[in-house]
Protein backbone atom coordinates (compact mmCIF):
# COMPACT_ATOMS: atom_id res chain seq x y z
CA UNK A 1 0.00 0.00 0.00
CA UNK A 2 2.78 2.50 0.99
CA UNK A 3 4.60 1.88 -1.84
CA UNK A 4 1.38 2.24 -3.98
CA UNK A 5 1.42 5.59 -2.44
CA UNK A 6 4.88 6.22 -3.11
CA UNK A 7 4.20 5.64 -6.84
CA UNK A 8 1.34 7.68 -6.61
CA UNK A 9 3.20 11.13 -5.72
CA UNK A 10 6.14 10.10 -8.05
CA UNK A 11 3.65 10.08 -10.85
CA UNK A 12 2.13 13.63 -10.06
CA UNK A 13 5.50 14.85 -9.94
CA UNK A 14 6.40 13.87 -13.33
CA UNK A 15 2.83 14.61 -14.92
CA UNK A 16 4.39 15.00 -18.52
CA UNK A 17 6.29 12.04 -18.85
CA UNK A 18 3.69 9.37 -17.51
CA UNK A 19 0.61 10.38 -18.99
CA UNK A 20 0.76 7.91 -21.58
CA UNK A 21 -1.19 9.00 -24.93
CA UNK A 22 -3.83 6.29 -26.61
CA UNK A 23 -2.44 4.39 -29.60
CA UNK A 24 -3.48 5.39 -33.19
CA UNK A 25 -6.78 3.69 -33.44
CA UNK A 26 -7.02 3.44 -29.47
CA UNK A 27 -10.09 4.66 -27.46
CA UNK A 28 -9.51 8.43 -26.61
CA UNK A 29 -13.45 9.32 -25.25
CA UNK A 30 -16.60 8.63 -25.05
CA UNK A 31 -19.17 8.60 -21.68
CA UNK A 32 -17.65 6.81 -18.71
CA UNK A 33 -14.23 6.77 -20.66
CA UNK A 34 -11.59 7.61 -17.68
CA UNK A 35 -8.50 6.49 -19.78
CA UNK A 36 -6.21 8.62 -22.08
CA UNK A 37 -7.71 11.60 -23.65
CA UNK A 38 -4.56 12.38 -25.69
CA UNK A 39 -3.70 10.97 -28.58
CA UNK A 40 -0.38 9.55 -29.83
CA UNK A 41 1.78 11.62 -31.69
CA UNK A 42 0.68 11.78 -35.56
CA UNK A 43 -3.20 10.96 -34.59
CA UNK A 44 -6.01 13.05 -33.16
CA UNK A 45 -8.64 12.04 -31.05
CA UNK A 46 -12.29 12.21 -32.66
CA UNK A 47 -15.90 11.53 -31.33
CA UNK A 48 -17.41 8.96 -33.15
CA UNK A 49 -20.28 8.93 -31.53
CA UNK A 50 -21.50 10.07 -27.76
CA UNK A 51 -19.69 6.57 -26.40
CA UNK A 52 -16.37 6.58 -28.13
CA UNK A 53 -13.73 8.39 -29.45
CA UNK A 54 -10.60 7.40 -31.50
CA UNK A 55 -7.69 8.20 -32.09
CA UNK A 56 -7.24 8.56 -35.74
CA UNK A 57 -4.31 9.62 -38.08
CA UNK A 58 -4.46 12.73 -38.38
CA UNK A 59 -3.97 12.66 -42.71
CA UNK A 60 -7.19 10.22 -42.28
CA UNK A 61 -9.27 12.24 -40.01
CA UNK A 62 -13.05 12.62 -40.90
CA UNK A 63 -13.93 15.48 -38.39
CA UNK A 64 -12.44 18.31 -36.88
CA UNK A 65 -11.19 17.98 -34.00
CA UNK A 66 -13.67 17.26 -31.24
CA UNK A 67 -13.78 17.39 -27.25
CA UNK A 68 -13.46 13.75 -26.17
CA UNK A 69 -15.51 14.21 -23.12
CA UNK A 70 -18.15 16.10 -24.31
CA UNK A 71 -20.90 13.72 -25.83
CA UNK A 72 -22.62 15.78 -28.39
CA UNK A 73 -21.20 18.13 -30.99
CA UNK A 74 -23.51 21.42 -31.38
CA UNK A 75 -25.42 22.03 -33.86
CA UNK A 76 -27.19 25.05 -35.18
CA UNK A 77 -31.01 24.24 -35.66
CA UNK A 78 -32.83 25.43 -38.89
CA UNK A 79 -36.29 25.81 -38.20
CA UNK A 80 -38.32 23.55 -41.07
CA UNK A 81 -41.76 23.90 -43.13
CA UNK A 82 -41.79 20.12 -44.14
CA UNK A 83 -44.56 18.36 -42.45
CA UNK A 84 -43.44 16.53 -39.22
CA UNK A 85 -45.95 13.81 -40.13
CA UNK A 86 -44.43 12.39 -43.09
CA UNK A 87 -47.41 12.78 -45.24
CA UNK A 88 -48.06 15.50 -47.94
CA UNK A 89 -45.48 16.89 -50.78
CA UNK A 90 -46.15 20.51 -49.61
CA UNK A 91 -45.47 22.92 -52.26
CA UNK A 92 -42.04 23.80 -49.77
CA UNK A 93 -40.83 20.82 -50.95
CA UNK A 94 -37.78 21.82 -53.50
CA UNK A 95 -37.93 19.42 -56.22
CA UNK A 96 -34.75 18.48 -58.60
CA UNK A 97 -33.62 20.69 -61.52
CA UNK A 98 -32.18 17.23 -63.02
CA UNK A 99 -33.86 13.64 -63.94
CA UNK A 100 -32.49 10.92 -62.99
CA UNK A 101 -31.42 8.12 -65.46
CA UNK A 102 -34.28 5.66 -65.96
CA UNK A 103 -31.82 3.13 -66.17
CA UNK A 104 -29.22 1.38 -63.21
CA UNK A 105 -27.60 4.41 -61.73
CA UNK A 106 -24.49 2.23 -61.14
CA UNK A 107 -23.73 1.49 -65.11
CA UNK A 108 -20.89 3.84 -66.48
CA UNK A 109 -19.51 5.06 -62.84
CA UNK A 110 -16.46 4.08 -61.51
CA UNK A 111 -17.22 4.02 -57.33
CA UNK A 112 -15.20 6.56 -55.27
CA UNK A 113 -12.95 4.66 -52.48
CA UNK A 114 -13.58 5.64 -49.31
CA UNK A 115 -10.25 7.03 -48.16
CA UNK A 116 -11.43 6.52 -44.67
CA UNK A 117 -11.93 3.02 -44.89
CA UNK A 118 -8.89 2.71 -46.75
CA UNK A 119 -6.48 3.94 -44.03
CA UNK A 120 -8.19 1.31 -41.49
CA UNK A 121 -7.34 -1.46 -43.93
CA UNK A 122 -4.35 0.00 -44.18
CA UNK A 123 -3.73 0.28 -40.90
CA UNK A 124 -4.83 -3.21 -40.42
CA UNK A 125 -2.59 -5.03 -42.96
CA UNK A 126 0.57 -3.12 -41.78
CA UNK A 127 0.04 -5.18 -38.43
CA UNK A 128 -0.37 -8.45 -40.10
CA UNK A 129 2.49 -10.82 -40.20
CA UNK A 130 2.02 -13.26 -42.19
CA UNK A 131 2.64 -11.87 -46.18
CA UNK A 132 0.20 -13.67 -48.02
CA UNK A 133 -2.87 -12.77 -45.42
CA UNK A 134 -1.03 -9.17 -45.13
CA UNK A 135 -1.16 -8.60 -49.46
CA UNK A 136 -5.00 -9.70 -49.09
CA UNK A 137 -5.70 -7.59 -46.44
CA UNK A 138 -4.38 -4.84 -48.20
CA UNK A 139 -6.17 -5.54 -51.26
CA UNK A 140 -9.32 -4.57 -49.38
CA UNK A 141 -8.35 -1.25 -49.82
CA UNK A 142 -9.11 -1.13 -52.97
CA UNK A 143 -12.67 -2.49 -52.75
CA UNK A 144 -15.45 0.10 -52.68
CA UNK A 145 -17.64 0.60 -49.39
CA UNK A 146 -20.09 2.92 -48.16
CA UNK A 147 -18.89 5.50 -46.22
CA UNK A 148 -21.75 5.83 -42.58
CA UNK A 149 -22.12 9.03 -41.73
CA UNK A 150 -23.48 8.00 -38.61
CA UNK A 151 -22.94 11.13 -36.49
CA UNK A 152 -23.34 14.70 -37.61
CA UNK A 153 -19.70 16.08 -36.67
CA UNK A 154 -18.71 13.96 -40.00
CA UNK A 155 -20.99 15.60 -42.55
CA UNK A 156 -18.31 18.17 -43.15
CA UNK A 157 -16.47 15.21 -44.73
CA UNK A 158 -18.46 14.39 -47.36
CA UNK A 159 -17.44 17.63 -48.84
CA UNK A 160 -13.83 16.52 -48.93
CA UNK A 161 -14.82 13.39 -50.60
CA UNK A 162 -16.79 14.79 -53.00
CA UNK A 163 -14.38 17.44 -54.18
CA UNK A 164 -11.44 14.53 -54.31
CA UNK A 165 -13.89 12.14 -56.43
CA UNK A 166 -14.98 15.46 -58.92
CA UNK A 167 -11.44 16.16 -59.35
CA UNK A 168 -10.60 12.64 -59.61
CA UNK A 169 -13.41 12.51 -62.66
CA UNK A 170 -11.37 15.46 -64.32
CA UNK A 171 -8.28 13.63 -63.91
CA UNK A 172 -9.33 10.55 -65.65
CA UNK A 173 -12.27 11.79 -67.63
CA UNK A 174 -14.84 8.76 -66.02
CA UNK A 175 -17.58 9.52 -63.93
CA UNK A 176 -17.52 8.97 -60.10
CA UNK A 177 -19.73 7.62 -58.14
CA UNK A 178 -19.83 8.21 -54.03
CA UNK A 179 -21.57 5.90 -51.89
CA UNK A 180 -22.95 6.81 -48.59
CA UNK A 181 -25.22 5.60 -45.60
CA UNK A 182 -27.54 8.13 -43.83
CA UNK A 183 -27.52 6.94 -40.74
CA UNK A 184 -28.33 9.53 -37.77
CA UNK A 185 -31.94 9.56 -36.67
CA UNK A 186 -33.46 10.42 -33.81
CA UNK A 187 -33.85 7.57 -31.07
CA UNK A 188 -31.64 5.85 -33.48
CA UNK A 189 -31.79 1.22 -32.93
CA UNK A 190 -34.76 1.41 -31.32
CA UNK A 191 -34.64 -2.41 -30.81
CA UNK A 192 -31.34 -2.44 -30.21
CA UNK A 193 -28.23 -0.78 -28.10
CA UNK A 194 -25.60 -1.11 -29.70
CA UNK A 195 -25.81 1.55 -32.28
CA UNK A 196 -28.11 3.84 -30.00
CA UNK A 197 -27.29 7.77 -31.80
CA UNK A 198 -26.68 10.69 -30.37
CA UNK A 199 -29.81 12.04 -31.21
CA UNK A 200 -32.96 12.09 -28.67
CA UNK A 201 -36.57 12.90 -29.80
CA UNK A 202 -36.85 14.26 -26.34
CA UNK A 203 -34.52 16.54 -27.11
CA UNK A 204 -35.24 17.87 -30.20
CA UNK A 205 -34.23 14.97 -32.54
CA UNK A 206 -36.26 15.26 -35.40
CA UNK A 207 -34.97 19.18 -35.96
CA UNK A 208 -31.85 18.07 -35.15
CA UNK A 209 -31.73 15.39 -37.43
CA UNK A 210 -33.19 17.54 -40.61
CA UNK A 211 -30.12 20.16 -39.43
CA UNK A 212 -27.86 16.63 -39.94
CA UNK A 213 -29.60 16.09 -43.63
CA UNK A 214 -29.30 20.20 -44.31
CA UNK A 215 -25.67 19.58 -43.96
CA UNK A 216 -25.21 16.93 -46.46
CA UNK A 217 -27.21 18.46 -48.88
CA UNK A 218 -25.15 21.40 -49.00
CA UNK A 219 -22.32 19.31 -49.12
CA UNK A 220 -23.58 17.66 -52.12
CA UNK A 221 -25.16 20.15 -54.41
CA UNK A 222 -21.37 22.25 -54.29
CA UNK A 223 -20.59 19.00 -57.12
CA UNK A 224 -23.22 18.52 -59.30
CA UNK A 225 -20.74 16.49 -61.57
CA UNK A 226 -20.32 13.86 -58.85
CA UNK A 227 -23.26 11.00 -58.11
CA UNK A 228 -24.56 9.92 -55.28
CA UNK A 229 -25.83 6.78 -54.10
CA UNK A 230 -27.21 7.03 -50.62
CA UNK A 231 -28.55 4.33 -48.72
CA UNK A 232 -31.29 5.76 -46.45
CA UNK A 233 -31.12 4.45 -42.47
CA UNK A 234 -30.48 1.04 -41.88
CA UNK A 235 -33.09 -0.61 -39.77
CA UNK A 236 -35.40 2.18 -39.20
CA UNK A 237 -38.22 1.45 -41.26
CA UNK A 238 -37.93 -2.59 -40.68
CA UNK A 239 -38.00 -2.02 -37.09
CA UNK A 240 -42.06 -0.26 -37.74
CA UNK A 241 -42.71 -3.27 -39.48
CA UNK A 242 -41.86 -5.89 -36.53
CA UNK A 243 -41.47 -4.10 -33.63
CA UNK A 244 -43.70 -1.62 -32.86
CA UNK A 245 -43.90 -3.92 -29.39
CA UNK A 246 -40.68 -2.48 -28.24
CA UNK A 247 -41.59 0.55 -26.47
CA UNK A 248 -38.83 2.69 -28.09
CA UNK A 249 -39.49 1.84 -31.29
CA UNK A 250 -43.25 3.02 -30.78
CA UNK A 251 -42.23 6.16 -29.42
CA UNK A 252 -39.38 6.76 -32.73
CA UNK A 253 -42.86 5.80 -35.22
CA UNK A 254 -44.12 9.03 -36.10
CA UNK A 255 -39.89 10.50 -36.15
CA UNK A 256 -38.78 8.05 -37.99
CA UNK A 257 -41.03 8.57 -40.63
CA UNK A 258 -40.61 12.14 -40.87
CA UNK A 259 -37.19 11.90 -40.98
CA UNK A 260 -36.97 9.72 -43.61
CA UNK A 261 -39.81 11.65 -45.74
CA UNK A 262 -37.81 14.48 -44.68
CA UNK A 263 -34.30 12.86 -46.00
CA UNK A 264 -36.37 11.30 -49.22
CA UNK A 265 -36.99 14.83 -50.60
CA UNK A 266 -34.41 16.74 -49.68
CA UNK A 267 -31.90 14.67 -51.00
CA UNK A 268 -34.10 14.12 -53.73
CA UNK A 269 -33.84 17.92 -54.62
CA UNK A 270 -30.06 17.70 -55.21
CA UNK A 271 -30.40 14.47 -57.17
CA UNK A 272 -28.51 11.49 -54.91
CA UNK A 273 -30.47 8.04 -56.05
CA UNK A 274 -31.37 6.35 -52.89
CA UNK A 275 -32.43 2.91 -51.64
CA UNK A 276 -34.49 2.34 -48.73
CA UNK A 277 -33.29 0.30 -45.90
CA UNK A 278 -35.19 -2.97 -45.62
CA UNK A 279 -33.91 -5.51 -43.54
CA UNK A 280 -32.98 -8.27 -45.07
CA UNK A 281 -34.74 -12.07 -46.15
CA UNK A 282 -34.51 -13.07 -42.12
CA UNK A 283 -36.42 -10.33 -41.64
CA UNK A 284 -39.16 -8.58 -43.71
CA UNK A 285 -38.99 -11.74 -46.05
CA UNK A 286 -41.15 -14.04 -43.63
CA UNK A 287 -44.27 -14.29 -46.23
CA UNK A 288 -46.39 -12.79 -43.31
CA UNK A 289 -44.20 -9.42 -43.34
CA UNK A 290 -44.19 -8.83 -47.11
CA UNK A 291 -46.93 -7.21 -47.10
CA UNK A 292 -47.09 -4.70 -44.11
CA UNK A 293 -43.66 -4.27 -45.11
CA UNK A 294 -44.55 -3.07 -48.50
CA UNK A 295 -47.33 -0.95 -47.68
CA UNK A 296 -45.07 1.13 -45.09
CA UNK A 297 -42.42 1.62 -47.86
CA UNK A 298 -44.97 2.58 -50.70
CA UNK A 299 -47.02 4.44 -48.48
CA UNK A 300 -43.95 6.66 -47.24
CA UNK A 301 -42.41 7.03 -50.67
CA UNK A 302 -46.13 8.05 -52.10
CA UNK A 303 -46.81 10.73 -49.10
CA UNK A 304 -43.14 11.92 -49.86
CA UNK A 305 -44.81 12.70 -53.27
CA UNK A 306 -43.01 9.94 -55.00
CA UNK A 307 -38.81 11.48 -55.40
CA UNK A 308 -38.00 10.62 -58.54
CA UNK A 309 -34.57 9.88 -56.98
CA UNK A 310 -35.62 6.96 -54.77
CA UNK A 311 -34.57 4.20 -57.12
CA UNK A 312 -35.90 1.58 -54.75
CA UNK A 313 -34.45 -0.69 -51.23
CA UNK A 314 -31.30 -1.97 -50.08
CA UNK A 315 -31.17 -5.53 -48.25
CA UNK A 316 -28.86 -7.11 -45.97
CA UNK A 317 -27.01 -4.38 -44.91
CA UNK A 318 -24.42 -5.51 -42.62
CA UNK A 319 -25.92 -8.68 -42.58
CA UNK A 320 -24.57 -12.00 -43.87
CA UNK A 321 -27.27 -13.76 -46.01
CA UNK A 322 -26.38 -14.93 -49.35
CA UNK A 323 -27.81 -12.64 -52.37
CA UNK A 324 -28.38 -16.21 -54.01
CA UNK A 325 -28.03 -19.05 -51.90
CA UNK A 326 -26.87 -22.94 -53.29
CA UNK A 327 -28.82 -24.54 -50.48
CA UNK A 328 -30.62 -23.07 -48.05
CA UNK A 329 -29.11 -22.36 -44.65
CA UNK A 330 -30.18 -24.52 -41.78
CA UNK A 331 -31.23 -21.22 -39.82
CA UNK A 332 -33.64 -19.80 -42.17
CA UNK A 333 -36.46 -23.40 -42.01
CA UNK A 334 -39.83 -22.17 -42.37
CA UNK A 335 -38.96 -19.47 -44.78
CA UNK A 336 -39.51 -20.03 -48.33
CA UNK A 337 -37.52 -16.43 -48.96
CA UNK A 338 -33.72 -18.14 -47.50
CA UNK A 339 -32.06 -15.68 -49.06
CA UNK A 340 -32.16 -11.89 -50.50
CA UNK A 341 -33.04 -12.89 -54.42
CA UNK A 342 -35.95 -14.94 -52.79
CA UNK A 343 -36.75 -12.12 -50.57
CA UNK A 344 -36.41 -9.19 -53.43
CA UNK A 345 -38.27 -11.67 -56.09
CA UNK A 346 -41.46 -11.68 -53.22
CA UNK A 347 -41.06 -8.41 -52.40
CA UNK A 348 -41.07 -6.30 -55.75
CA UNK A 349 -44.50 -6.92 -56.92
CA UNK A 350 -46.00 -6.24 -53.68
CA UNK A 351 -44.41 -2.88 -53.85
CA UNK A 352 -45.09 -2.38 -57.30
CA UNK A 353 -48.89 -3.04 -56.88
CA UNK A 354 -48.87 -0.15 -54.39
CA UNK A 355 -47.16 2.26 -56.61
CA UNK A 356 -43.44 1.89 -55.89
CA UNK A 357 -41.51 0.12 -58.62
CA UNK A 358 -38.40 -0.24 -56.64
CA UNK A 359 -34.78 -1.75 -57.70
CA UNK A 360 -32.66 -3.15 -55.48
CA UNK A 361 -29.12 -3.25 -53.89
CA UNK A 362 -27.93 -6.10 -51.69
CA UNK A 363 -24.92 -5.72 -49.59
CA UNK A 364 -22.91 -9.16 -49.64
CA UNK A 365 -19.99 -7.67 -47.95
CA UNK A 366 -19.98 -10.35 -45.28
CA UNK A 367 -21.69 -13.05 -47.03
CA UNK A 368 -18.62 -14.62 -47.85
CA UNK A 369 -19.57 -17.86 -45.72
CA UNK A 370 -23.08 -19.63 -44.85
CA UNK A 371 -23.97 -21.76 -42.36
CA UNK A 372 -22.24 -19.84 -39.53
CA UNK A 373 -25.26 -18.56 -37.30
CA UNK A 374 -26.75 -20.20 -34.42
CA UNK A 375 -29.98 -18.60 -35.30
CA UNK A 376 -31.16 -15.91 -37.80
CA UNK A 377 -31.40 -13.21 -36.28
CA UNK A 378 -27.95 -13.05 -35.05
CA UNK A 379 -26.13 -10.22 -36.59
CA UNK A 380 -23.67 -9.49 -34.25
CA UNK A 381 -19.88 -9.65 -35.36
CA UNK A 382 -21.10 -13.49 -36.22
CA UNK A 383 -18.34 -15.92 -35.87
CA UNK A 384 -16.34 -17.05 -39.20
CA UNK A 385 -17.81 -14.78 -41.64
CA UNK A 386 -15.99 -13.84 -44.44
CA UNK A 387 -15.79 -10.59 -47.07
CA UNK A 388 -18.51 -11.75 -49.81
CA UNK A 389 -18.79 -11.40 -53.65
CA UNK A 390 -17.42 -8.14 -54.69
CA UNK A 391 -19.36 -5.38 -55.43
CA UNK A 392 -20.77 -5.54 -59.26
CA UNK A 393 -23.55 -4.10 -61.56
CA UNK A 394 -23.47 -8.01 -62.83
CA UNK A 395 -26.19 -9.20 -60.46
CA UNK A 396 -28.28 -11.63 -62.61
CA UNK A 397 -31.41 -10.13 -61.99
CA UNK A 398 -33.12 -6.99 -63.99
CA UNK A 399 -34.85 -6.10 -60.56
CA UNK A 400 -31.22 -5.97 -58.64
CA UNK A 401 -28.97 -2.29 -59.63
CA UNK A 402 -26.13 -3.55 -57.78
CA UNK A 403 -24.09 -6.23 -55.06
CA UNK A 404 -22.52 -3.77 -52.91
CA UNK A 405 -20.26 -3.57 -49.83
CA UNK A 406 -22.29 -1.42 -47.17
CA UNK A 407 -20.84 -2.56 -44.14
CA UNK A 408 -17.22 -1.85 -44.36
CA UNK A 409 -16.26 -4.92 -43.27
CA UNK A 410 -13.35 -4.72 -39.82
CA UNK A 411 -15.86 -2.25 -38.30
CA UNK A 412 -17.64 -3.24 -35.32
CA UNK A 413 -21.13 -4.40 -35.57
CA UNK A 414 -21.18 -3.52 -31.47
CA UNK A 415 -19.21 -4.36 -27.95
CA UNK A 416 -19.43 -7.42 -25.95
CA UNK A 417 -18.19 -5.68 -22.96
CA UNK A 418 -21.38 -5.94 -20.60
CA UNK A 419 -20.99 -2.98 -18.43
CA UNK A 420 -20.77 -0.75 -21.67
CA UNK A 421 -24.20 1.58 -21.80
CA UNK A 422 -24.85 0.31 -25.57
CA UNK A 423 -23.96 -3.51 -24.91
CA UNK A 424 -26.28 -5.24 -26.62
CA UNK A 425 -27.35 -9.36 -25.38
CA UNK A 426 -26.64 -10.37 -28.95
CA UNK A 427 -22.82 -9.25 -29.14
CA UNK A 428 -22.32 -11.61 -26.44
CA UNK A 429 -23.88 -14.89 -27.63
CA UNK A 430 -21.83 -17.90 -28.68
CA UNK A 431 -21.72 -16.69 -32.25
CA UNK A 432 -20.91 -13.50 -31.50
CA UNK A 433 -16.68 -12.40 -31.69
CA UNK A 434 -15.33 -11.01 -28.62
CA UNK A 435 -13.89 -9.15 -27.11
CA UNK A 436 -15.75 -6.58 -29.49
CA UNK A 437 -15.31 -3.30 -29.43
CA UNK A 438 -17.77 -0.65 -29.69
CA UNK A 439 -19.79 -0.25 -32.76
CA UNK A 440 -18.38 1.51 -36.31
CA UNK A 441 -14.41 1.45 -34.57
CA UNK A 442 -12.19 -1.40 -35.96
CA UNK A 443 -12.36 -4.30 -34.99
CA UNK A 444 -8.63 -6.29 -36.14
CA UNK A 445 -8.93 -9.71 -35.38
CA UNK A 446 -12.70 -9.70 -37.38
CA UNK A 447 -11.38 -8.08 -40.13
CA UNK A 448 -8.53 -10.71 -40.19
CA UNK A 449 -10.68 -13.34 -40.11
CA UNK A 450 -13.08 -12.09 -42.75
CA UNK A 451 -9.89 -11.68 -44.98
CA UNK A 452 -8.94 -15.77 -44.54
CA UNK A 453 -12.69 -16.39 -44.95
CA UNK A 454 -13.16 -14.27 -48.32
CA UNK A 455 -15.07 -16.21 -50.53
CA UNK A 456 -14.55 -16.01 -53.69
CA UNK A 457 -11.01 -15.16 -51.49
CA UNK A 458 -8.98 -11.97 -52.48
C1 LIG B 1 -22.33 1.63 -36.25
C2 LIG B 1 -21.88 2.88 -36.95
C3 LIG B 1 -20.90 2.53 -38.05
C4 LIG B 1 -21.51 1.49 -38.96
C5 LIG B 1 -20.54 1.03 -40.02
C6 LIG B 1 -22.88 0.64 -37.24
O1 LIG B 1 -23.18 -0.55 -36.60
O2 LIG B 1 -23.28 1.96 -35.30
O3 LIG B 1 -21.25 3.71 -36.02
O4 LIG B 1 -20.56 3.66 -38.79
O5 LIG B 1 -21.91 0.36 -38.23
O6 LIG B 1 -19.46 0.35 -39.48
Amino acid sequence: MLKFAALLSLASLIPAFVEAASPVWGQCGGQGWTGDTTCASGSTCVVSNPYYSQCLPSSSNPTTTANPTTANPTTTVRPTTTSAGGGGSSSSVPQPTTTPDASNPFVGYQIYLSPYYASEVQAAAAQITDSTLKAKAASVANIPTFTWFDVIAKTSQLGTYLADADAKAKASGQKYLVQIVVYDLPDRDCAALASNGEFSIADNGLNNYKNYIDQLVAQIKKYPNVRVVAVIEPDSLANLVTNLNVAKCAGAQQAYQAGVTYAMQQLNAVGVYMYLDAGHAGWLGWPANLTPAAQLFSNLYKSAGSPKFVRGLATNVANYNALSAATPDKVTQGNPNYDEIHYINALAPVLASEGFPAHFIVDQGRSGQQGIRDQWGDWCNVVNAGFGTRPTTNTGSSLVDAIVWVKPGGECDGTSNTSAVRYDAHCGLNDAAKPAPEAGTWFQSYFETLVKNASPSL
